[in-house]
């Protein structure tokens, strides 16, 4: 499994650098959709930037395998109830329901066997009319692609990351019966965010 704790320090640093605050906006692009009271999960959150958008009644669990992540997301001001859960999404299992899964640049991580599974947990802990929003790398050219292989290369040597390549995460929200409501895209259109609802 893909250990991010040693480039916990350096992530958000190396993150501004190559794509400045793209990154960020496309995250938080659709969290206004969020209306008050939701209960989120947030997956793969990394340093917890995120965390700085939501209002005193949202109720975030923040489920993330990275120690020293969730240590550095534990630091940012947020007015959201936030439980931290140290898990790894594959052998995580709730009974809890939520109204909204926020999935920023996480679903990358794994391959389709991985993916299979993850779909069928998250859409398990979503309230049958739950959103899910996900945002991660779509490349549309050449270019686009070459940069995806240099930073899988990155995260392979960094993280120990075992996935290779881009899944069409497209097919995965079609396949588990989830509804494309809206897009937006940033950064040379490379980068897409999404919110789906639930419909299965
Ligand atoms: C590419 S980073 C994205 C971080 C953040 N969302 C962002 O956009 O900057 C992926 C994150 O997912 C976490 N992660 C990777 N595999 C995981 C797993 N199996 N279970 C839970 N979290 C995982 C990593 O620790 C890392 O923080």
């Amino acid at each position: 499994m893909a250990n991010f704790n040693r480039i916990a320090s350096s992530y958000d640093f190396l993150k501004k650098i190559i794509f400045g605050e793209q990154i960020e906006k496309a995250t938080n692009h659709f969290l206004n959709q969020m209306p008050s009271n939701s209960k989120i999960l947030i997956v793969g959150g990394g340093t917890g930037k995120i965390l700085g958008n939501f209002d005193s009644s949202q109720v975030i669990k923040y489920l993330e395998l990275s120690k020293a992540m969730i240590n550095r997301a534990n630091e940012v001001k947020s007015n959201a109830t936030i439980e931290f859960i140290q898990s790894d999404i594959l052998e995580w299992t709730s009974n809890e329901k939520y109204d909204f899964v926020i999935t920023p640049f996480f679903l990358d991580c794994f391959n389709e066997d991985q993916l299979n599974s993850i779909f069928l947990k998250l859409k398990n802990v979503l309230n049958k009319k739950g959103k899910w929003i996900q945002t991660d790398f779509y490349p549309k050219n050449k270019a686009q692609v070459l940069m995806i292989k240099i930073m899988y290369a990155f995260f392979i040597l960094s993280t120990n990351l075992k996935t290779k390549e881009l899944a069409n995460f497209d097919l995965f929200f079609e396949k588990h019966q989830f509804l494309l409501l809206r897009k937006a895209l940033f950064y040379h259109s490379m980068v897409e965010s999404k919110i789906y609802q639930n419909i299965g």
